[in-house]
């Protein structure tokens, strides 16, 4: 069991969960997850790391409600318990100082991105930060990700923002506008992060992408998060999630995600008491 220490929505759909427990935040680094499951009867989740505090030994992360596993753990308060967390899985993402590198997030992915671009920073980087959001009142944890940023872009599809626009035309204008940048870090949904790969492609910008795909164990045993990177199989819970965007097969990915897309529906059905349509 785990304790649940914060559970608040930061913006309609996103909440941030901050859990207890002392191992797992003394270990984890930008990059990885956790798993973890809402309720005993419920599956098991995996979330990315956005926040750790060693010292109270909590761990933050931000998650996006999208099915039963998400609507269930945004209905828990401070103070309950879930019956399983664990972590931290995954590999870190690679720290290392590249010169310019620009991190991009979009809904859950920006709270993801936010340990990453804090190590960039640290790291001795230049750090430009591009953020997506649909409007501008699903913007958060804008003052968090400016504190470690040289440079911070929002774009969104409503006109409050100087780049109205998706991510991937900013991130156009951006290198444009004549910046050299030696590497894009980006997490988010998988349009996102194909879309930026397909940006920097053509300049040859190593662009690095936190997959998402199908997880079960997260330990590399059930192969139900097997992707193809170059011409390789990759298990992204043990050999990412962080991946070179160029050599994603997207399709594929793209493919697999929406295996379980009729059962998902049917179990938001069940669980809200509605009709199967
Ligand atoms: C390594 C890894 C790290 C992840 N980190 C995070 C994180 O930090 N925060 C977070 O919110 N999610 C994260 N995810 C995705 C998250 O695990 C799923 O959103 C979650 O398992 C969905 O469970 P569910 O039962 O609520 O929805 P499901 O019933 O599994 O899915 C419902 C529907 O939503 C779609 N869907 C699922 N996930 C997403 C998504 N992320 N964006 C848009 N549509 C989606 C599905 O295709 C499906 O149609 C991560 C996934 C992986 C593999
Ligand atoms: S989740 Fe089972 S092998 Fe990766």
């Amino acid at each position: 069991m785990a304790k649940i220490i914060r559970r608040e929505k930061l913006v309609p759909n996103i909440h941030l969960i901050e859990i207890e427990s002392p191992e797992v935040a003394v270990k984890c680094r930008p990059g990885q997850f956790v798993i973890l499951m809402p309720d005993e009867k419920g599956e098991r989740i995996p979330l990315t790391v956005a926040d750790w505090d060693r010292e109270k030994g909590t761990v933050t992360a931000v998650f996006m409600v999208v099915g039963t596993s998400t609507h269930k753990l945004s209905l828990l308060e401070s103070g309950s318990e879930i019956p399983v967390f664990v972590g931290p899985l995954g590999k870190a993402s690679t720290i290392e100082k590249f010169g310019t590198v620009l991190c991009a997030g979009g809904c859950f992915g920006i709270g993801a991105i936010y340990p990453i671009a804090r190590a960039m920073k640290e790291a001795g980087n230049k750090v430009i930060t591009l953020l997506d959001v649909k409007a501008n009142y699903l913007l958060y944890w804008e003052d968090r990700l400016r504190a470690v940023s040289d440079e911070f872009f929002v774009s969104s599809r409503d006109n409050y923002y100087d780049c109205k626009d998706y991510i991937p035309k900013v991130l156009k204008q951006v290198l444009k506008d004549g910046r050299k940048i030696d590497r894009v870090v980006s997490i988010g949904c998988t349009y996102l992060l194909y879309t930026c790969a397909e940006a920097t492609r053509p300049l040859g910008i190593k662009t690095i992408v936190s997959l998402n795909p199908v997880m079960v164990d997260g330990t590399g045993m059930c192969g139900a998060c097997r992707v193809t990177i170059g011409d390789k199989t990759k298990f992204a819970c043990v050999d990412g999630p962080d991946f070179d965007g160029h050599l994603v097969k997207w399709e594929e990915l793209f493919s697999r995600r929406k295996s379980y897309f009729h059962d998902e529906i049917r179990s938001l059905c069940y669980w809200e008491n509605k009709v199967f349509p």
